[in-house]
Order: C-alpha cells, then sequence, then structure tokens
C-alpha cells in the first residue's frame, strides 16, 4: 500500500510539473483527488485493509493528498502570477509611439485679407470699431437716407426680425452710430458681417463680410477721397494699381461712386481674370449725404465727410485668386492651409 501511495504521489508531481496551463492542473486535481481519482479510489479499497491497519493507512493516504494539494497550490500560485506578468508586459504604454497630433487649424483668408486692410488704414491714422449685427431699421435704412418705401430696401432682400429690428444688410449703421458719439473728428474703419437673402452661389452667400470706412471732419473733399482709396490699392494690390471712379448712386453719399483698380494680373491689358476690361470693382464710396450728418446732429455746413464700404470676402477672392466663394465657407483646413 506504501508503495502503491509513493507511486500515485510521484505520477501526480510528475503531471504537475507538466502543465502549462491551469485547465491541465485542474485535469490532474480530477485525476488524482476527484470523486473517481487515484487516491479515492485507494481510499475506496479500504475495506481490503487489516482493521488494526486501517488508521495508519488512513492517514498516509490523507497525508498523500494533502501532500499532492500543496503542490496542486504552489503551482497554481506560480502560473497565476506568470500569467499576471504577462498581463502586465502587454499592457505596459509605449512611450515610443507617435503621440495623435491635434489638428491645428489656419487663418481664413477673410482673416488675412481684414487684417491687411486693418493693417493699412490703422497706418494712416484710422480706428478700427465695430457696429451691432442686429440692427434697427432706424440705423440700417432711415439715418442712411434710406426712406421707407425706399426700394434700396428690397433690392438689398433684408432678413427682418420684427417690424422695426432686422439683421445688417450693410455695415453703413456703424457710419450712425460713430457719429452720434458726438466725436469729431471721425476717421474708422468697421468690418463686420452682414446678412442678405440671397441664393448661395460662386459670388453670392446669405451671410458675408464689409468693411465700412468714415471719415468726418473740417474741409474733407473728395480729393481726399480719392487720394486715400489709391493709397490703399496700391498697398492693397501693389505699386502700379491704378484707380478709377466711376459715377453711381447711394442714398448716403452724394457724390456717390464706384471703385475699380488696374488689373493686377495683367496690368490692365484686359485677361481672363479681369474679364478683357482690364479693371476690377472693388467697393463702392462717396461724399457723405448731407442729410445722413444732419440727422446724426452735425452740421453740414460746418463739417464735411467721405464714406467707403467694401465686401470683405471679393477682396480675399481677388487676391487670392479664389473662384468661388463657397469655399471661404467650408472651411476644409487642406483649403485653408494654401493661404
Ligand atoms: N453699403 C453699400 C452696400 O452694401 C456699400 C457702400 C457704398 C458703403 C458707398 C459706403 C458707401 O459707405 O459710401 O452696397
Amino acid at each position: 500500500m506504501k508503495d502503491k501511495l509513493q507511486q500515485i504521489k510521484e505520477e501526480a508531481y510528475k503531471q504537475i510539473q507538466a502543465s502549462d496551463a491551469l485547465e491541465k492542473l485542474n485535469e490532474v486535481r480530477v485525476n488524482f483527488l476527484g470523486k473517481k481519482g487515484q487516491l479515492t479510489e485507494v481510499l475506496k479499497s479500504m475495506k481490503d485493509v487489516a482493521a488494526e491497519d486501517r488508521p495508519k493507512v488512513g492517514q498516509m493516504v490523507n497525508d498523500a493528498r494533502a501532500e499532492i494539494e500543496k503542490a496542486l497550490e504552489e503551482t497554481r500560485t506560480k502560473m497565476e502570477r506568470a500569467v499576471r506578468e504577462q498581463q502586465m508586459k502587454m499592457e505596459t504604454i509605449d512611450v515610443t509611439l507617435p503621440a495623435k497630433k491635434d489638428e491645428l487649424g489656419h487663418r481664413h483668408p477673410d482673416t488675412i485679407a481684414l487684417e491687411e486692410v486693418e493693417r493699412i488704414f490703422i497706418g494712416m491714422g484710422y480706428e478700427v470699431v465695430e457696429g451691432p449685427e442686429v440692427e434697427t431699421d432706424y440705423y440700417n435704412f432711415e439715418a442712411l437716407n434710406i426712406p421707407a418705401d425706399h426700394p434700396a430696401k428690397d433690392e438689398q432682400d433684408t432678413f427682418y426680425i420684427s417690424g422695426d429690428f432686422l439683421l445688417r444688410t450693410q455695415t453703413s449703421g456703424t457710419q450712425v452710430h460713430e457719429m452720434e458719439k458726438g466725436k469729431l473728428p471721425i476717421r474708422m474703419i468697421a468690418p463686420g458681417r452682414v446678412f442678405r437673402s440671397d441664393e448661395v452661389d460662386a459670388t453670392h452667400s446669405p451671410s458675408f463680410h464689409q468693411v465700412e470706412g468714415l471719415v468726418v471732419d473740417q474741409h474733407i473733399t473728395f480729393a481726399d477721397l480719392k487720394g486715400t482709396l489709391a493709397e490703399f490699392a496700391k498697398e492693397l494690390f501693389g505699386e502700379d494699381t491704378r484707380v478709377r471712379f466711376r459715377p453711381h448712386h447711394f442714398n448716403f453719399t452724394e457724390p456717390s461712386a464706384e471703385v475699380d483698380v488696374s488689373c493686377f494680373k495683367c496690368g490692365g491689358k484686359g485677361c481672363r481674370f479681369c474679364k478683357g476690361t482690364g479693371w476690377i470693382e472693388i467697393l463702392g464710396c462717396g461724399m457723405v449725404h448731407p442729410n445722413v450728418l444732419r440727422m446724426s446732429n452735425i452740421d453740414p455746413e460746418e463739417y464735411s465727410g467721405f464714406a467707403f464700404g467694401m465686401g470683405l470676402e471679393r477682396i480675399s477672392l481677388l487676391k487670392y485668386e479664389i473662384d468661388d466663394m463657397r469655399l471661404l465657407y467650408e472651411n476644409d483646413i487642406r483649403f485653408l492651409k494654401q493661404f
């Protein structure tokens, strides 16, 4: 019996050592200690052992069982530790991996163009101011000499919020806000967003930007306006740029003009860029209408002024030779990065 137990123990040890996974170890346990296991079989055969030997043999079987259990337990602990270590190794952070890049944005062509326009006018002593995007009918139309029944109100396809409030269709209302402050002289530009009920296409958008300009002082003449815009055009489009004033009509200026610059692509000879004319329209302007000055409590006998307004998107499209305005609103970083 003793030999038999020894044999079982040795066999169990061998199988324990050969186990390379927890499941195998469990099989060994079942094989030796389970209900039908080898050691259990030995216990079952106790009835054949002489009665006086039974306690001794029983003790031997229990000892063998304890030893096998101990070996199983030790091996199980070792295996579990190895598994855990393996897991930890796999879970370590690889600090040499390249980090996920934070996609940095890029300045928008409108922003770059606006900063350029601001730089030029600040250089000429202008102040940069802002006006509200939600305006009253008074500031957007009435105080600009556009009376209630004037067709210009339709032309501008206004977004009305209520009878009196609207999304401004032009930045010209900032002129009125500035004049109402009562501080003269005024030399200001006012960039900002404007809104019109326009269909989107390559040259239109229901929301775009303008830069308004206003100068009010004593003895301001059309010559000042011409000189200022000629200088501006040279700074923005290049030293050789010439300007051309065409008579036009705006309610808030008298006389009024539209201004073209000589095509900076062909120098004025005519090309595809300027549609063969040699000129490109960039803004509207004029001498501030006496009615407008009067409504803002400025005496037109003592003061005079000029004003101008340009579309910022138009400047960006021209300056960066972009042929579709919609590209400016898509914010595709691959597009923006080119400027
Ligand atoms: N507000 C005009 C527009 O939206 C542009 C403009 C024209 C502004 C002449 C002016 C100006 O200040 O004098 O079409």
